[in-house]
């Protein structure tokens, strides 16, 4: 078991900035990485669909062997893992938008959030949001748009800082001290909403904690590997006009394959 990979996927390109946390802290695992590109934005599906393509990602995983799975899509956490779960005997580990640290952090008890639409009306979120509206104020604010933006390898355009100054500026205007990042494409965006927030706003995302807590579940299950040399990254993508290969190397900051996903797992 130690030497097998762990598998992490998201509804497209944005799980890529929670697998760059988790290459920076186990170096030595092996890591497949898919994106459901051709199937992106998850935000705007049904709950049914996003449990399907969940699942059919996850069996993939399973026939490589995995042993763990990262959910790295905030809203494919909260439309499918409760389901899921159940369903497979691989440890899953999944997104929690970073409302904790930034609610124990805030001095102005107001935070804001952005995520889909999906996401904060999941009941993941809302049980979330109840633990701590009690210590802070939170505005959730849905982002239309940004994710198609990162999908086409856009992390800088016009289009982009006007969608980012329609969502920022009001929970700005609402004195919030933290912006977390509810969604695994916005990290990728994080310069910009830093720029637009303000020196005053701590923008925070749970890329580094996701890591730290996949460490620990392969630790406590004596399956974290044990060589000394690096292991290999892998990707997939279901993407089929070509444009995979482009896109998920400039986020990985180097040139990479990307393999086209088995048919059983593109229908
Ligand atoms: N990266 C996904 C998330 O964290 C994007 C959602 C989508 O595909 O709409 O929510």
């Amino acid at each position: 078991m130690h030497k097998n990979p762990i598998g992490v996927f998201d509804s497209g390109v944005g799980g890529l900035s929670v697998l760059r946390e988790i290459r920076k802290l186990l170096p030595e695992e092996d890591l497949l990485y898919v994106a459901d590109s051709a199937h992106a934005p998850y935000g705007d599906k049904s709950k049914e669909y996003i449990l399907e393509r969940s699942a059919t990602i996850m069996d993939f995983f399973v026939s490589r062997n995995v042993k763990a799975i990262v959910v790295a899509c905030n809203t494919a956490t909260g439309a499918a893992v409760k389901e899921l779960r159940p369903k497979y005997n691989v440890p899953m580990i999944a997104m929690e938008p970073a409302v904790k640290p930034a609610s124990e952090r805030s001095q102005t008890g107001i935070i804001g959030v952005l995520a889909t639409h999906r996401t904060i009306d999941s009941n993941n979120f809302q049980i979330l949001f109840a633990r701590f509206a009690g210590q802070v104020k939170i505005i959730t604010q849905a982002c239309p748009g940004l994710v198609e933006q990162v999908e086409l390898g856009y992390l800088d355009s016009h289009k982009i800082r006007a969608l980012l100054s329609q969502y920022i500026q009001p929970l700005v205007a609402k004195n919030v001290d933290f912006i977390v990042l509810g969604c695994t494409h916005y990290p990728f965006l994080a310069p910009i909403i830093q720029e637009i927030a303000g020196a005053s706003v701590t923008v925070i995302d749970s890329g580094a904690a996701i890591a730290r807590e996949l460490k620990s579940r392969l630790e406590k299950a004596s399956t974290i590997s044990n060589r000394q040399d690096f292991g290999c990254v892998q990707f997939w993508s279901s993407d089929k006009d070509g444009k995979a290969t482009r896109i998920i190397s400039q986020l990985w900051a180097t040139d990479v394959e990307v393999a086209y996903l088995p048919e059983y797992v593109l229908a």
